[in-house]
């Protein structure tokens, strides 16, 4: 655990209210800012909630201090994470108002899933303390961080919030350029792509991607990345299997036609009662519980 900090967080949604609470939960005071009183005002209860799931003492909720004005809530800080709605003028603007709120030393961080950080820091007179930040949902479950590097003058910083974030316990890994997806929406977006073309060309349904990945390379996937398993079984084999199968992969550029027919249908997804695959609301509501206690489980046994 590092030594004990003042942590802003900036936006108290989905996202911003789990990394508030891991921060906490880690020892640091953070304060939470967001424009919604809404999110404000129901910070407490969320937080209460994952101390509940997780079987932590409710005590970590007197570090979160839930603020209506970014200046206060940035004053003194070390770090400030933001988690504010993914809206790039939305962003650029509240990273050049903190630029003009805090210390010469506090490090900037954004939790944005796609925007680019050269993008978000267009307004910034000095970008070298601008780091990406990228949680994955839920965060106070999933350990991931992706921490990325706008340019050689930012690695400071970016080395500062790998230390900050392993220290309260999550698995930070440096992505050393400002890319697209960053690396884990790349490999899971590459997936997506060939098993969507599978299924509009007729190979299988929806519920037997699933299956495959569910019962099959997923099972060991938690416990063998795809290096690992590539060094494990020789890469003689790798290469074996490529030259057989690269060439018939799916490559389209843009979103599947088939992705777009549904969406336009209104078939959405779990919340609409079909996407991929049709869905009641209890099979919806089994699907959410099934994920949130096997992640809980994970989070807790670690
Ligand atoms: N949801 C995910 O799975 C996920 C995963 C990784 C990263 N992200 C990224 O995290 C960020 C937040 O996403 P989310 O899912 O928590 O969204 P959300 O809509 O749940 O929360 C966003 C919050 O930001 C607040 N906000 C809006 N403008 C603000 C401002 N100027 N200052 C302070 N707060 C403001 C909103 O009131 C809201 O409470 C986005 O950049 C998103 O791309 C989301």
């Amino acid at each position: 655990m590092s030594d004990p900090q003042k942590i802003a967080v900036i936006g108290a949604g989905l996202m911003g209210h789990g990394i508030a609470y891991l921060l906490a939960r880690a020892g640091h005071s953070v304060s939470v800012f967001d424009t919604s009183e809404e999110a404000r005002a129901s910070l407490g209860e969320r937080i209460s909630d994952i101390a509940q799931l997780l079987g932590d003492d409710k005590k970590l909720l007197d570090r979160v201090q839930v603020v209506d004005d970014l200046a206060i809530a940035v004053a003194g800080a070390a770090f400030v994470i933001e988690a504010a709605t993914e809206n790039v003028p939305l962003k650029q603007k509240i990273f050049a108002d903190l630029e003009t709120l805090v210390g010469p030393d506090c490090i900037l961080a954004s939790n944005t899933s796609s925007i680019p950080l050269r993008d978000i820091g267009q307004n910034m007179t000095d970008t070298k303390r601008l780091v990406g930040a990228h949680f994955w949902n839920p965060p106070h479950l999933v350990p991931l961080v992706e921490v990325s590097q706008l340019a050689e003058e930012n690695l400071a910083a970016v080395e500062k919030v790998i230390a900050l974030l392993a220290g309260a316990g999550r698995h930070p890994v440096h992505v050393k350029r400002d890319i697209p997806g960053f690396i884990g929406n790349r490999l899971q977006h590459a997936i997506k792509r060939e098993a969507i073309a599978l299924v509009a060309s007729g190979i299988c349904d929806a519920e037997t991607i699933d299956d495959v990945v569910k019962f099959g390379f997923g099972k060991r996937m938690a416990v063998l990345g795809p290096m690992e398993q590539s060094d494990l079984v020789g890469l003689d084999l790798t290469r074996a299997i490529h030259e057989v199968l690269l060439d018939d992969l799916d490559t389209a550029q843009g979103p599947h036609p088939f992705l777009i027919h549904l969406i336009e249908a209104g078939k959405t997804g779990m919340d609409a009662g079909e996407g991929f695959r049709k869905w009641t609301p209890d099979e919806a509501a089994e699907v959410r519980a099934r994920l949130r206690n096997f992640l809980a489980a994970e989070a807790k046994s670690n």
